[in-house]
């Protein structure tokens, strides 16, 4: 038995002022700390003062300055940014989801450059850690007690509630002032979107589609949000509000259904949202391939049940994109897509 608890055991209450002693010093100590750090980077003077918790948000906490400063970092000059949403079960396996959509903007056309305004958005801390590793700007979202780990299966209970969680993340966004094109990163960008992107100020929202009716204005396009551009301004920021409003009463929908049901319902004329739907010539997908390689700027791997598929069909798109740059015109004219047979296939059982 040391010296110390010797003596300690012979006069308890010289223990108790020690205690009461070593408490104090120790709460000294933590106030000098949080006075002497710069208060951008102490989460302990800001806890108080910049915690948002909007009501009912999967228990999400944003602190302002965090997400300010991750936004203004990948933020273009006219405050947009790329955001993508990761979690583990996208940043793991032999060929990561993840690594597939980076290759998608480093064999692209002018893409490169984009990575500097891309936002990856990690949904835990598996995912943070990689995306810190590949020196992108990344931004973890914290939640009390869940992490968003696994593998959501589509239409699963926790596909949804991420879904969910993602909309609210995404309003917040808007609310803090950034326009943002949100992509999936099961969308490969081989050209740079924002050419074909509309610039027309008046335009709040473009959004993909799973299949094109040939009309940009018409609300019967079948609307994909693995991929849009929305402008912050008073109208986004009423439907992300109304969007999200609709969590609670929509058993078993997925936000995309919901978002559709609020189109047909009037919701975009109520709000004078002005919408453009997006042709999939351009904005191609699995459920509709586009018919013309020359003019696509991203390929989406919807209409796909699971990231395993979805992670295979995609490296046949990337075998399709290498076959054509590297081919002259007379084939080009006779390129082809590989077709999507994982994906198809993982609808069956
Ligand atoms: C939010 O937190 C509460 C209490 O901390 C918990 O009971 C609830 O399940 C959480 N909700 C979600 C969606 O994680
Ligand atoms: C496209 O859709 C809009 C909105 O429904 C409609 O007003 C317009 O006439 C349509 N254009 C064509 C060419 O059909
Ligand atoms: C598609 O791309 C080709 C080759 O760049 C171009 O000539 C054509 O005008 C484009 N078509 C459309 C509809 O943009
Ligand atoms: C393309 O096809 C035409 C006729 O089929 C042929 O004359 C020409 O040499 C071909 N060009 C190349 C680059 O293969």
């Amino acid at each position: 038995m040391g010296k110390a608890q010797q003596i300690y055991m012979g006069q308890p209450r010289n223990l108790v002022c020690d205690a009461v002693t070593f408490v104090l010093l120790v709460c000294l100590g933590f106030l000098v700390i949080g006075l002497l750090s710069p208060a951008k980077n102490s989460s302990f003077l800001q806890f108080e003062r910049f915690r948002i918790k909007p009501s009912n948000t999967y228990n999400m906490t944003i602190y302002r300055d965090e997400l300010d400063e991750a936004l203004a970092k990948a933020s273009t000059p006219h405050k947009t940014v790329i955001i993508a949403i990761v979690n583990k079960a996208y940043v793991e396996g032999d060929k990561s989801m993840l690594d597939l959509f980076l290759d998608g903007f480093w064999l692209g056309d002018d893409t490169r450059r984009l990575l500097n305004h891309l936002l990856i958005v990690a949904a835990d801390q598996t995912s943070f850690e990689r995306c810190k590793f590949l020196h992108l700007h990344c931004y973890k979202l914290k939640t009390e007690g869940v992490e968003f780990a696994g593998e959501k299966i589509y239409m699963s209970d926790d596909f949804i509630k991420m879904m969910w969680r993602r909309t609210s993340f995404l309003g917040t966004v808007l609310k803090f002032g950034y326009s943002f094109v949100f992509t999936d990163t099961d969308v490969l960008w081989l050209r740079n979107p924002f050419p074909v992107l509309s610039q027309d100020e008046s335009i709040d929202l473009q959004i993909s589609t799973d299949s094109f009716n040939g009309n940009q204005s018409s609300e019967s396009n079948l609307i994909n949000t693995g991929f849009y551009m929305i402008k912050s301004n008073e109208k986004s920021i009423k439907l992300f509000d109304a969007w999200y409003a609709r969590k609670g009463g929509s058993a078993g929908l997925k936000e995309q259904d919901v978002l559709l049901n609020m189109m047909r319902e009037g919701l975009f004329k109520t709000l004078g949202l002005r919408v453009r739907f997006l042709d999939t010539l351009y904005f191609s997908g699995f459920c509709q391939d586009s018919r013309d390689v020359r003019n696509v700027s991203t390929v989406h791997a919807n209409c796909c049940r699971s990231i395993g598929a979805k992670v295979t069909d995609l490296t046949s798109v990337v075998h399709d994109w290498k076959r054509f740059k590297n081919s002259g015109a007379n084939e080009t004219a006779k390129f082809a897509w590989s077709r999507h047979t994982a994906c198809e296939d993982s609808w069956r059982h």
